[in-house]
C-alpha cells in the first residue's frame, strides 16, 4: 500500500504535542511541550490553564514537528486528533486546530480516542505487534483491562470504579510531600523502601469482576499518614511508597493475568503514564513468565501522552474508513 503520512495534535491535559507518523508505526517527529512545571506550582493540573497554554504554544509545535519531520502540510495524507476523553477546554484547542487545519488544506480530519492512542503507542514501539492481545491502560485518568480483538476493535474487561491508577500515585505523592506528578517520585523513592512493612488493603473491587478501586488503598495511605502524625510515630517514606506501590501493583497484575487466561491470549502490551512504572513492569514480567506470557511496553517517552501515539491510532482509523465530520465536537468522557 502507498505509504500514508498523519500530523497528529494532542491537547487532552497538560502536554500540547504534534508528530508526523508514517504507516501508523513510524515516528518522524513528536514535539511534546510539557505545561508540568506551570501545574507543578498548584500540585495538580489546572484545566483553564492549561487551555490558555495549549493556545499559546499550539501553532508554534505544529510548525515544529513538521520542521523536524522534513515534511510540508502538502505531503500529509489526513490530520488526526484527540477529541476525547480529557479536559473539555483542552481538548477543543487542539480539535478546533485541527478541524481549522483539515479545512483550509482540505485534508481528512480524524478523531481519535485518546485511550486508543495509548495502546496504539505499542505499535510504535514493536513494529511486529498486532492484534489479538491484551492491554493494560494505566494513566493518570484511566485504569482499563482491554482485549484489543483486532485494530480499533476493543472490549473492555475491567476499569476502575473510582480513581485512576496514577490518580492514586499523584495523591500518595502529594500526602507524602513529593510533589507532582507522583508517579515517577514513588516510583524512585519505593526502591529505597520494604513493600512489606506496611499492610495497606488491596485494591480489589469485587471477586467476580476484573475491575478495580483505588480510593480505598489512597484513604488508607492517607489516615495511615495522619494516625502517625497523631502519634508521634516516625514516618518512613519509603516504605510508605513501596508499600502502597505493591497494594496497587499486586491487583494490576492479578486483574491482567487472569484476563490474559480467559481470552487466551500470551502478550500483554501496557500503555499510559504508569506504564513507565520500574516495579509494574518488573512485577508483570515475573508473574507473566510463569504462563509463558510476553510484556510488551513503549519507552517511557510514549507511555505518556503524546502526539505520535495519536498518529498511529488515526493511521488504523484512517487506512479502515474512519473519517470524522468537520463538526466534530469534544467528548471529555469519550469511552473506549
Ligand atoms: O498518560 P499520562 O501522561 O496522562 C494521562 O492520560 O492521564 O499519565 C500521567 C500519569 C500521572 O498520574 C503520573 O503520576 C503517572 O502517569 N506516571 C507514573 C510514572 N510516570 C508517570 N506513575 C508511576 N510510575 C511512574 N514512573
Ligand atoms: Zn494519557
Amino acid at each position: 500500500m502507498e505509504r500514508k503520512l498523519i500530523l497528529a495534535i494532542e491537547s487532552s491535559c497538560d502536554e500540547t504535542s504534534v508528530a508526523v507518523v508514517k504507516d501508523g508505526r513510524e515516528v518522524l517527529s513528536n514535539v511534546i511541550a510539557s505545561q508540568i512545571s506551570t501545574h507543578e506550582l498548584y500540585g495538580g493540573v489546572v484545566p483553564e490553564v492549561a487551555s490558555r497554554m495549549h493556545i499559546e504554544v499550539i501553532n508554534k509545535v505544529v510548525k515544529e514537528a513538521l520542521e523536524k519531520a522534513n515534511i510540508t502540510l502538502d505531503e500529509i495524507d489526513a490530520i488526526g486528533v484527540t477529541y476525547g476523553p480529557g479536559l473539555v477546554g483542552a481538548v477543543l484547542v487542539g480539535l478546533q486546530y485541527a478541524k481549522g487545519l483539515a479545512f483550509s488544506s482540505k485534508k481528512p480530519l480524524v478523531g481519535v480516542n485518546h485511550i486508543e492512542g495509548h495502546i496504539c503507542a505499542n505499535y510504535i514501539e514493536h513494529k511486529e505487534l498486532k492484534p489479538p492481545f491484551v492491554s493494560l491502560v494505566v494513566s493518570g485518568g484511566h485504569t482499563f483491562i482491554v482485549y484489543v480483538k483486532d485494530y480499533g476493535v476493543y472490549e473492555v474487561i475491567g476499569q476502575t470504579r473510582d480513581d485512576a491508577a496514577g490518580e492514586a500515585y499523584d495523591k500518595v505523592a502529594r500526602s507524602l510531600g513529593l510533589g507532582y506528578p507522583g508517579g515517577p517520585k514513588i516510583d524512585k523513592l519505593a526502591k529505597e523502601g520494604n513493600e512489606n512493612a506496611i499492610e495497606f488493603p488491596k485494591a480489589n473491587f469485587h471477586e467476580n469482576t476484573l475491575d478495580f478501586s483505588f480510593s480505598g488503598v489512597k484513604s488508607a495511605v492517607l489516615n495511615y499518614l495522619n494516625k502517625c502524625k497523631m502519634q508521634n510515630i516516625e514516618i518512613n517514606k519509603a516504605d510508605v511508597a513501596a508499600s502502597f506501590q505493591k497494594a496497587v501493583i499486586d491487583v494490576l497484575k492479578q486483574n491482567v493475568i487472569k484476563t490474559c487466561k480467559q481470552t487466551n491470549s500470551d502478550k500483554i502490551a501496557i500503555a499510559g503514564g504508569v506504564a513507565s512504572n520500574t516495579a509494574l513492569r518488573a512485577a508483570l514480567e515475573k508473574e507473566a513468565s510463569k504462563y509463558g506470557i510476553e510484556v510488551l511496553f513503549p519507552s517511557p517517552i510514549l507511555c505518556t501522552d503524546n502526539a505520535a501515539m495519536i498518529g498511529s491510532a488515526a493511521y488504523f482509523n484512517f487506512i479502515n474508513g474512519n473519517i470524522s465530520d468537520l463538526n466534530l465536537n469534544a467528548k471529555p468522557n469519550l469511552k473506549l
